[in-house]
């Protein structure tokens, strides 16, 4: 955390004597507000929102204790000296003049850096790609025993970290997680990945800062004024984008903003935001994230925007009008969750260029490649083959728009993916076999990387891709 925005922080908590939420301990589980029109919203192939009622085993409660520069809150309604940065705002990159925040959950002496070994996907990732997973945030089966795995599954981090530069907390920083009462903040689990992500050099997409989904039940029920809630938002963002400052590379700052229907309305109705203060709140959510951490690149982030469409027609001309009025909006992220049911989208890359050309960055958050599945949860010989297909074309879209840095897989194993639990029946939409035996769609993948970077000789003759080539000669991809 730099000295200029603690002394920031603490200057607005001394301004408006609200140094009140307690860090202290978290209250009983909350239930989930869930205002998804779940069924018809997820037709058209898209992921869906499972009616996730209540959520896993609360853990507990960080308070903070042993984190000396843990940021404490500013309960910062209002920030009055707070007029927003000079720099670059609507551009990547945040300000040119910002000092790098140092990362509060860094090791001694820094981000450590890690070896990978040249048969994974780790190795062939670098500034201009990060391949990422999710830390997984469990309870997605309802009908057995299941932890989550990131805490409780050593084999489990440690694939994480050999095979991926990149990770997402999934469930943990959404607000329900992080933000379970009133006034009460939960960072235990959030704070146990950004550690885990420092000590194994692993950059983080942070994912949700607003949502219509997955809000906790006070704030969905509540009955909030809206200046109340302006000042809730406001808090909320404040204080989870400066205890991860420096941190989190890149923001969803606002989630699925529009619906599915023809005309990709705005969710006027669901996203308790943009109902109760009106769709010019996106503007402050951006410029309260870039406040404090200029250094993040703040993302839009919706499915069923995998090429041109009027869903992605209408973040195109918000996002043109916001860069217009100078809103520190920096990247646009197409969450893929593709389905073998349905035609891939010729147009995928060429939307990712649009927004490139904004001057935006852009990334794939959240891919996976669903299909039909047998009693052995396995797709056909036929489907898996389309999906490695599908996966290759997305990553290749990627390499080749230029500010397309992070590639990012929903789920490591399938039996942490969502996608059994929203679609019955459909499954197999990971990389990897439930002994972390690699799939088709890994080998592509790691492929794909190989003959980017280093041509398809290197792929083709290289001892260490032998496993690989082997996999995809044998699924004849
Ligand atoms: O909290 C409950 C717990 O109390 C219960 O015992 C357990 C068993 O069912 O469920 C727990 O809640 C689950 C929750 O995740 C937290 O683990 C819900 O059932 C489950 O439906 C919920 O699913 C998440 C879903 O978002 C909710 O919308 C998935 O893990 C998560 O992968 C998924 O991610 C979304 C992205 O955030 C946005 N884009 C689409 C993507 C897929 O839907």
């Amino acid at each position: 955390m730099s000295s200029r925005t603690t002394t920031r922080r603490f200057a607005a908590a001394l301004c408006t004597g609200l140094l009140t939420v307690s860090w202290g301990a978290v209250a009983a589980q909350p239930a989930v507000a869930h205002s998804d029109d779940d069924a018809a919203q997820w037709q058209n192939a898209t992921p869906g929102n499972s009616g996730d009622a209540g959520r896993p085993d609360s853990p507990g409660n960080s308070g903070d204790a042993g984190r000396p520069d843990s940021p404490g809150n500013s309960g910062n309604a209002g920030r009055p000296e707070n007029p927003g940065k000079p720099g670059a705002p609507g551009r990547p990159g945040g300000d040119d003049d910002a000092d790098q925040d140092q990362c509060a959950f860094a090791p001694e002496g820094g981000r450590t850096s890690y070896e990978a070994d040249r048969d994974s996907l780790r190795a062939h990732s670098d500034d201009d790609i990060r391949i990422g997973n999710v830390a997984a945030g469990g309870g997605h089966h309802t009908d057995e025993e299941y932890p989550d795995p990131f805490p409780d599954d050593a084999d489990y981090r440690e694939h994480l970290a050999e095979e991926f530069s990149s990770i997402t907390h999934e469930n943990y920083l959404k607000w329900e997680f992080v933000h379970p009462e009133e006034g009460v903040y939960d960072f235990e689990a959030a704070d146990a990945v950004v550690e885990f992500a420092q000590a194994h050099d692993m950059d983080i997409r942070g994912h949700a800062l607003s949502w219509h989904s997955q809000n906790p039940e006070w704030l969905e029920e509540g009955d909030h004024s809206p200046e109340e809630l302006r000042a809730i938002l406001e808090e909320h963002v404040r204080t989870v984008v400066s205890r991860y400052a420096g941190c989190i590379q890149q923001w969803d700052v606002a989630n699925e903003i529009f619906r599915d229907d023809a005309d990709a309305t705005i969710r006027g109705e669901e996203n308790i935001w943009i109902r109760e203060l009106g769709v010019e709140i996106l503007d402050d959510i951006f410029r309260w994230a870039h406040e404090e951490d200029p250094e993040a690149l703040l993302f839009y982030n919706d499915y069923n925007v995998d090429g041109l469409n009027a869903k992605s027609d209408a973040y195109y001309g918000l996002v043109q009008e916001q860069l217009d009025r100078g809103v520190p909006v920096h990247g646009f992220g197409a969450q893929t969750h593709l389905s073998m049911q349905y035609g891939f989208d010729e147009t995928y890359r060429e939307n990712l260029e649009r927004f490139d050309a904004l001057g935006l960055h852009t990334a794939v958050t959240e891919i996976d490649v669903r299909g039909e599945v047998d009693e052995h949860d396995r797709m056909s010989d036929e489907d898996r083959a389309g999906a490695a297909e599908r996966y290759a074309r997305v990553l290749q879209a990627c390499l080749e728009v230029e500010n397309c840095n992070s590639f990012t897989i929903w789920g490591t194993l399938d039996a942490h993916s969502w996608v059994p639990n929203t679609f019955p029946g459909e499954g197999d939409a990971t990389l990897h076999e439930g002994d972390y035996e690699r799939k088709p769609t890994y080998c592509i993948l790691q492929r794909t990387l190989v003959e980017h970077q280093e041509g398809t000789e290197a792929w083709a003759e290289d001892a260490a891709f032998e496993e690989c080539r082997g996999i995809l000669s044998e699924a004849s991809v």
